[in-house]
C-alpha cells in the first residue's frame, strides 16, 4: 500500500521504534524490500539517491517502486534520498514520490533554511512530507561527499526545525556513509538532548556498518527513521559473485538475480527486527 513517510514516521516516533529506510538501484532491490516487510508485517521506506535517478529517471522509477508498494498490504513509501536540488525534488513529486529529502547541509545555515523552505512550499501543495538535514554526516554516498562530520546543535536544530515547516530531521551524530575505516564516535545522547527540542522524527544516515547493539541504541535514544544504502549493495553484489562462481556458465538474469534479491530481502528483514518495527505495519 503506497503511503507518505508522514503518519508511519509520527506513529514511530510516538511508539518508540524506527521505520527502515532501504536504498534501492533496481527492480530486484525494491522487490526485496517489499518482500520483507510483508513477512514481518512492517512499514517501509523505498529509496533513492540522486545518482540512481540518473541511471533510472525518477519517472520511471516511482512506476516500478508503485507497483511494488501496491502488491502488498503494508504501508510502503517512496523517497528521495540526499535530495540534490529543489528541481530533482520538484521533478520526484511530480512523478509521484511520496516524501523527499532536500540536502543542504553543505551549505550555510541561512541558504541551507531558504531551499529547504523552497521544496517544503512546494511538497506542501501535494500533501507531501519533507526531510532536511542540519550538521554533517561523514563518508561518501554516491555524488554526495562531505567532508567530515560536523555534529548537529540541539538549539540550531530546534530553531531549524521551527523555521522550515519540514516533516523530519537527518541528523549528524557521528555516523557515516559507506563501511567505516575506522570505529565511529556515535553521540546517541545528543539524539536524545535533540528529540527534547525538536518536536519531529529524527532520522539516521549512514547505518550500514554500524552494529546491532548501536542501531538499538540509536532507536531507544529518539531515532526515528534508519538509512541503510552500502550494506543493501554490497549483500547483492555479493550474492551475484558467488552465484557465478559456482556457475560460471549462467547466463540467464533471473538464475543469478534470485539469490541476489533473497540476500537483500534477508538483509533488509533483520534491520526490520533491529529498527523495532515488526507488526507495525
Ligand atoms: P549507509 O550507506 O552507511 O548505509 O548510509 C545510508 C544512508 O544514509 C542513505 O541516505
Ligand atoms: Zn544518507
Ligand atoms: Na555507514
Amino acid at each position: 500500500m503506497l503511503v507518505t513517510t508522514k503518519k508511519m514516521l509520527n506513529d514511530a516516533r510516538e511508539g518508540g521504534y524506527a521505520v527502515g529506510a532501504f536504498n534501492a538501484e533496481n527492480a530486484e532491490m525494491v522487490w526485496a524490500i517489499v518482500k520483507a516487510a510483508e513477512e514481518l508485517k512492517a512499514p517501509v521506506i523505498i529509496q533513492t539517491t540522486s545518482s540512481t535517478l540518473k541511471y533510472f529517471s525518477p519517472a520511471y522509477f516511482a512506476a516500478l517502486a508503485k507497483a511494488a508498494a501496491e502488491s502488498v498490504s503494508v504501508p510502503v513509501a517512496i523517497h528521495l534520498d540526499h535530495g540534490a536540488s529543489f528541481e530533482l525534488a520538484k521533478q520526484c513529486i511530480d512523478s509521484g514520490y511520496t516524501s523527499v529529502m532536500i540536502d543542504g547541509s553543505a551549505l550555510p545555515y541561512e541558504e541551507n533554511i531558504r531551499v529547504t523552505q523552497k521544496v517544503r512550499d512546494y511538497a506542501d501543495n501535494f500533501g507531501i512530507p519533507v526531510e532536511s538535514e542540519l550538521g554533517k554526516v561523514g563518508g561518501k554516498e554516491d555524488d554526495t561527499e562531505s567532508d567530515g562530520n560536523e555534529y548537529t546543535d540541539p538549539d540550531q536544530a530546534a530553531d531549524f526545525a521551527n523555521r522550515t515547516g519540514i516533516s523530519s530531521l537527518a541528523v549528524a551524530i557521528g555516523t557515516a556513509h559507506g563501511i567505516y575505516a575506522k570505529k565511529p564516535v556515535l553521540d546517541f545522547n545528543r539524539a536524545t538532548l535533540i528529540k527534547k527540542v525538536v518536536p519531529i522524527p529524527l532520522v539516521l544516515h549512514g547505518a550500514s556498518g554500524l552494529s546491532d547493539d548501536a542501531l538499538r541504541e540509536g532507536v531507544e535514544k529518539g531515532m526515528s527513521k534508519i538509512n541503510f544504502a552500502t550494506e543493501l549493495r554490497i549483500a547483492f553484489t555479493d550474492a551475484i559473485k558467488a552465484h557465478m562462481a559456482e556457475h560460471p556458465n549462467d547466463f540467464d538474469p533471473k538464475k543469478y538475480l534470485n539469490p541476489a534479491r533473497i540476500a537483500v530481502k534477508e538483509l533488509v528483514k533483520a534491520k526490520i527486527q533491529v529498527c523495532g518495527s515488526v507488526g507495525k505495519a
